[in-house]
């Protein structure tokens, strides 16, 4: 199976997984990315047995738009049951690395409202220790140098990634050469570093579950 075939199965089955839950007044937390869209696309298939949707992203609002879901502001809604969404990278304790579209800020503020959070993965994306793929940091403009050094002396480093801006109007800082063997540890640092936004690390809230794809089929990992 090609890697695009295994971000297909999981986001079948993470839909398999959710529709049992949904209730006509559910809205569903939706995630950014290439598996995300698969996810998309197939809970497009029981758009009507749930209210709608809010997302992580403007690429994300549009897509749910085009298949005809809801696109819910984050403040209107009192509760999520459950925040779908893909990662760059997973460790077994289901911390994650994300960032790699550059949603992360809104990514993780839906992932923290959200009772249940569902990593869908191909598994490319489990590793022992994160850090092989480098770290997203997003920062205030104005800020990205003063960050950048800082993140130097925490063991990294930062490139700029040239022409990107995210949905908030801010810059990207991927951070490479760590080996991130305490993601709470360094979640919690780098957030500490003034003109940080947030960073990749999902870790403070990891996902609860992770459904990874893998070339025997769709697997299921507990935190
Ligand atoms: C976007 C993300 C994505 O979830 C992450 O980059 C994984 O992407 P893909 O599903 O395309 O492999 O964090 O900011």
């Amino acid at each position: 199976m090609t890697q695009d075939e295994l971000k297909q199965a999981v986001a079948r089955a993470a839909v398999e997984y959710i529709q049992p839950k949904l209730e006509l007044n559910s809205v569903v937390g939706v995630g950014t990315g290439s598996t995300a869209n698969h996810f998309i696309d197939q809970l497009a298939l029981i758009k009507h047995q749930f209210d709608g949707a809010v997302a992580s992203s403007d690429a994300t609002a549009d897509r749910l738009r085009d298949h005809g879901i809801p696109v819910y502001d984050l403040n209107s809604i009192d509760s999520l049951s459950v925040y779908i969404d893909g990662a760059d990278e997973s460790d077994h304790r289901l911390c994650l690395i994300k960032g790699g579209g550059a949603a992360l800020t809104r990514e993780k503020i839906v992932a923290a409202c959200a009772d249940e959070f569902i990593c869908i993965a191909d598994e490319s994306k489990l590793v022992d220790v994160m850090g092989v793929f480098p770290l997203p940091v997003e920062v205030i403009p104005m800020a990205r140098s003063y960050v950048a050094r800082e993140l130097v002396k925490l063991g990294g480093s930062p490139e700029y990634r040239q022409g990107v801006v995210t949905d908030n109007g801010n810059h990207i800082l991927d951070v490479h050469g760590l080996s991130i063997t305490d993601p709470v540890d360094l979640e919690k640092r780098i957030n500490g570093i003034v003109g940080v936004v947030t960073n990749g690390l999902f870790a403070a809230r990891s996902a609860d579950i992770l459904l990874l794809g893998t070339a025997e089929g769709v697997k299921q990992l507990q935190a």
